[in-house]
C-alpha cells in the first residue's frame, strides 16, 4: 500500500519540477519581448526602402533598372534585396555624398 502512494507521489513531484524549471525560461521570454519593444522604438530612425531608397534610384537608373528595362531581370532596383546585394558598388553611379550617406544607412540596418 505504501508504494503505491510512493507510485502516485512520483508524477504529481515530477510535475512540480517542470513547473519550476519553465519559470525562469517565462521570465526571459518577458525580457525577450521587452527588449524588442525597446528596439522596435529606435525603428522610427530606421530608414524605409519604398519611401527613402527607392526614389534616388528611380530618379537616375530608369529605365534600365526598373520594369521593362534591360537589366531589370538581372538587376533590379526596386528591391532592397539588389542594393544589399550590390553594396558600395553602387557608389560608382551615386556620386551625391547625402545620397551615399543613406544607402550606407540602409546597408548597416539588419533587415
Ligand atoms: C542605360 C541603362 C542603364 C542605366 C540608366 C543604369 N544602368 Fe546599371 N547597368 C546597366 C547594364 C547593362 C549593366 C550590366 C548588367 C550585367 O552585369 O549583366 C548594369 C550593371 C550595373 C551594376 C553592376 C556592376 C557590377 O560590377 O556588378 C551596378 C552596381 C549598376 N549597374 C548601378 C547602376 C546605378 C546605381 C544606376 C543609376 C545611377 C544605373 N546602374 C543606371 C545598365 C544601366
Amino acid at each position: 500500500m505504501q508504494r503505491l502512494i510512493v507510485i502516485m507521489a512520483l508524477p504529481i513531484a515530477a510535475g512540480l519540477c517542470a513547473c519550476n524549471s519553465l519559470r525562469p525560461k517565462t521570465a526571459s521570454a518577458a525580457s525577450l519581448t521587452e527588449s524588442i519593444t525597446a528596439s522596435s522604438s529606435i525603428e522610427q530612425s530606421k530608414i524605409d526602402f519604398p519611401t527613402q531608397i527607392k526614389p534616388i534610384f528611380e530618379a537616375r537608373c530608369q529605365p534600365c533598372h526598373f520594369n521593362g528595362g534591360k537589366v531589370y531581370a538581372h538587376l533590379p532596383f526596386d528591391r532592397p534585396e539588389t542594393i544589399k546585394r550590390l553594396g558600395t558598388k553602387l557608389f560608382t553611379r551615386i556620386k551625391d555624398d547625402k545620397e551615399q550617406q543613406l544607402i550606407r544607412q540602409f546597408l548597416g540596418q539588419n533587415d
